[in-house]
């Protein structure tokens, strides 16, 4: 039985930290038989400790092999204001079914009970491995979202922009703002995360907002265009009608590709609607906490990058 020493990780493992996301999210999939996954390879994973490691410094922890040294899995972990939310889980499929996943979640949990807080995560609904991995350590299933993609032409689509004229690009000023919007519809804060997206050091990030006719916003939506990961969200909307029309916006960002996004599977006027503009359904994912979490006061859009609960 391997020995693993849990640790934090270190900026030259980064390389080493690509290769065990990528070649456990390909095994694991391809086994699943829905190979393909990450088509850039290692090299364009290199995003998630890019972009975790900016927004939480040394909030990734590490179970190396103590008979080798090797990176046998990982865990990023978001520390915020309201909550703690757990980043992508990578096991290498060398070390799959050893109890390296439970000991980085053990590590997770103990650091969040600590601190007193809720710790929210999202999961595959077809990844019976990793939802009885945290169903086990008493998360509880709270939500169902539909991961929805559609081709978009080069040209863009028509109702990019024509669903509302009060749609258009955030900036730094809309901060309290957002971070207030999403108080009331999630219950959580995390304003650092919204800073970073529209800061744009990465130079992938583009954030909408539709504001209110009465003054205000009525939400906002994030998105990622990098090799590593092409994702609307997060955000949070008052309406079906809000959330449609800043999903069209933020398509726009993505003339030529498929970008996928998470939609609130019980948000059923919004879902017709998506249906009804072409985009398809490729996952379930089931939004997770271990602790309280309020019910959604209006549309929510998480994202696998950051992932976000
Ligand atoms: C999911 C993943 C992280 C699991 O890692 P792992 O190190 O193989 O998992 P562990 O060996 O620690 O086992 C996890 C626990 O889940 C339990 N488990 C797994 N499948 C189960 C099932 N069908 N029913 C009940 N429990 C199950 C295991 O028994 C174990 O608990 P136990 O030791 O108390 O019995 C790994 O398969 C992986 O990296 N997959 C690809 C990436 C991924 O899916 N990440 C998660 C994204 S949310």
């Amino acid at each position: 039985m391997a020995n693993f020493n849990l640790r934090t990780l270190r900026r030259d493992e980064w390389p080493a930290a690509g290769e065990v996301i990528c070649a456990s999210i390909r095994d694991w999939y391809a086994a699943a038989g829905r190979p393909g996954r990450f088509p850039g390879g290692a090299a364009s994973c290199l995003v998630f400790p890019e972009v975790y490691e900016e927004l939480d410094p040394g909030c990734c922890v590490v179970a190396e092999d103590g008979s080798n040294g090797r990176l046998a899995g990982l865990c990023f972990y978001h520390p915020r204001e309201t909550h703690v939310s757990l980043g992508i889980m990578n096991v290498h499929p060398d070390y799959f079914g050893r109890g390296v996943a439970k000991q980085l979640l053990r590590f997770i949990c103990d650091f969040t009970d600590d601190q007193a807080k809720p710790l929210r995560l999202f999961s595959s609904a077809m990844n019976i491995d990793s939802f009885s991995l945290y169903t086990r350590a008493g998360f509880v299933p709270r939500d169902i979202f539909q991961v929805m993609t559609i081709d978009v032409p080069a040209m863009g689509f028509p109702f990019a922009h024509e669903a509302s004229p009060r749609v258009r690009d955030a900036c730094l000023k809309d901060l309290p703002a957002m971070v207030a919007l999403e108080w009331e519809i999630s219950g959580i804060c995390r304003e650092n995360d919204y800073r970073c997206f529209m800061t744009n050091r990465l130079g992938a990030w583009h954030v909408s907002i539709i504001d209110s006719v009465s003054g205000g916003i009525d939400g906002f939506l994030v998105s990622i265009n990098h090799p590593g990961s092409k994702m609307l969200g997060p955000g949070v909307m008052r309406t079906d009608a809000g959330a449609a029309a800043l999903i069209g916006a933020e398509l726009d960002q993505f003339r030529g590709g498929s970008p996928v996004c998470l939609v609130p599977a019980a948000r059923t006027v919004l879902v017709q609607q998506l249906y009804s503009r072409g985009l398809r359904n490729t996952e379930l994912s089931v939004f997770q906490s271990r602790g309280p979490a309020q019910v959604f006061r209006g549309v929510m859009m998480p994202t696998f990058m950051p992932e976000t609960g």
